[in-house]
């Protein structure tokens, strides 16, 4: 039985929610190294895509970087500490590539291997089950300069470094993730160009895909190799499930063509071995350069597949038909509330999509890798920072996670994001994501609400598995 103070409890709205998860469920939570590490220049790491973007004038907010970020290279120990405050069981970090190899491949750099190494040993001694991401968007600034994901090379030298990590931490982490979100890498880095490295080319969005897709292809095989059988090798996408506004033709088209551009540009290729139909055509694009090969590495058989949910899409069709970028959103939709992001809530759109994805792409294990929401939190100097409306949308998120697994979906696990306010990319620090509140200026680690609501929820998991 754990303890915890009685007014969390009453934090649950719903004290059974707890019950509709198997006790080999996994709970965690989420961060990456960009956004939390800082010491950016410390202890032999290179740069990243992130580093020169942040540093190029109106490319963030008010030109913040994450420089300092979090401070969490220097205070690992106190923040596995609130992991273990919260219950977590487990933590999924990413590794910063830079760290370990500044010029992307070549010379290690051993101090960096030696943080991560670290923080797997303390994570491990505090109970908690450490996930790994290998690439979490901070490409090392010297592969940018050959061109970075829209050159082939890119893919390989990732399953270098993936081969090189694992070689060091693969025999006590339980999950790797190769990537983090491709399609923001490659789109919003390539094509639209609003992150690192800012490239406007839609013709490079799409090479970068396949070359990412490659590298997640490459690199399977070599973690296998330096891993235990029983250790999960998977890749995260972000996903939102869309829906039309109506009935109409056009409507069913437009849903269609969104879709392959949310989630079929990377699903398909990874569970099908073939990217969407007409997918580049309807871009208005060549064909990424595919070699004979490339498809069938990519579609190497993965243990998991983790889902990133934010929101869904509500698409209304246009006359003629558009880009896959510009298909027509109904937004603001009436009666629906937003996040400090912009991001509609919509909770049924979680259920509705791990529904599908287990029904269209027979994936073996599914995780919620992130799933959380910006709001504005004010801190009075009083713990915990006061966030119900964070806390009504885990609660909801958490109670489609509990649909999908009562419609027979094979959820593993979930990971809030985040553990921790942090840099959140171009929107700086203003947008807040933890469950625990960052004061900046003194590095303060404040509990909101939210992190006690779900510390609640995991007690109440534990006991009800009386683990
Ligand atoms: C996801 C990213 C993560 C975080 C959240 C809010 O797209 O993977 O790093 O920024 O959005």
């Amino acid at each position: 039985m754990s303890i915890i103070p009685e007014q969390h409890t009453s934090l649950l709205s719903d004290p059974t929610l707890a019950h509709a998860f198997p006790a080999s469920f996994l709970w965690g939570a989420a961060t990456a190294a960009y956004q939390i590490e800082g010491a950016a220049s410390e202890d032999g790491r290179g740069s990243s895509i992130w580093d020169d973007f942040a540093a190029t004038p109106g490319k963030t907010a008010q030109g913040e970087s994450g420089a300092v970020a979090a401070d969490h290279y220097h205070r690992v120990d106190a923040d596995t500490d609130l992991m273990v405050q919260l219950g977590l069981g487990g933590y999924r970090f990413s590794l910063a590539w830079p760290r370990i190899l500044p010029q992307g491949r070549g010379t290690v750099n051993p101090a960096g291997l030696d943080f991560y190494d670290r923080l797997v040993d303390t994570l491990l001694a505090k109970g908690i089950t450490p996930f790994a991401t290998l690439y979490h968007w901070d490409l090392p600034s010297p592969l940018q300069q050959a061109g970075g994901w829209v050159n082939r090379d890119t893919a390989y030298a990732f399953a270098d470094y993936a081969d090189l990590v694992t070689q060091r931490l693969g025999d006590r982490v339980a999950g790797w993730i190769t990537l983090n979100e491709p399609w923001c890498s490659s789109y919003l880095g390539y094509g639209n160009g609003v992150h690192a490295p800012g490239i406007q080319n839609r013709q490079a969005a799409i090479d970068a895909a396949h070359h990412l897709l490659l590298a997640h292809g490459l690199a399977v095989p070599r973690i296998k190799a330096n891993v235990a059988a029983n250790v999960q090798v998977g890749i995260t996408l972000n996903l939102n499930h869309v829906y039309g506004a109506d009935e109409r033709p056009e409507t069913r088209r437009d849903v269609q063509i969104s879709d392959d551009f949310s989630n079929g540009w990377f699903l398909d290729p990874l569970f099908r071995g073939h990217y969407p139909t007409n997918f580049f055509a309807n871009m208005g694009t060549a064909e990424p350069p595919i070699q004979e090969g490339d498809l069938a590495l990519i579609s190497t058989p993965i243990d998991f597949l983790g889902v990133n949910y934010y929101s869904r899409s509500l698409i209304r069709g246009a006359a003629t038909q558009p880009l896959p970028d510009r298909c027509e959103s109904v937004s603001p939709v009436p009666g629906s509330c937003y996040t400090e992001m912009g991001w509609e809530i919509y909770p049924q759109g979680l259920q509705d999509l791990l529904v599908r994805i287990h029904r269209d792409y027979a994936v073996p294990n599914l995780y919620v890798t992130e799933n959380g929401a910006a709001f504005k939190d004010v801190w009075d100097g009083n713990e915990p920072v006061r966030d119900p409306r964070r806390i009504d949308y885990l609660n909801s998120h958490i109670s489609a996670v509990a649909g999908a697994i009562k419609e027979g979906v094979p959820m593993r696990g979930y990971f809030v994001w985040s553990l921790i306010d942090n840099f959140e990319w171009a929107e700086g620090y203003g947008k807040r994501f933890g469950i625990i509140y960052i004061d900046y200026p003194t590095q303060r680690r404040v509990f909101k609400e939210s992190g006690h609501w779900y510390q609640a929820l995991l007690s109440a998991f534990r006991d009800a598995h009386q683990q």
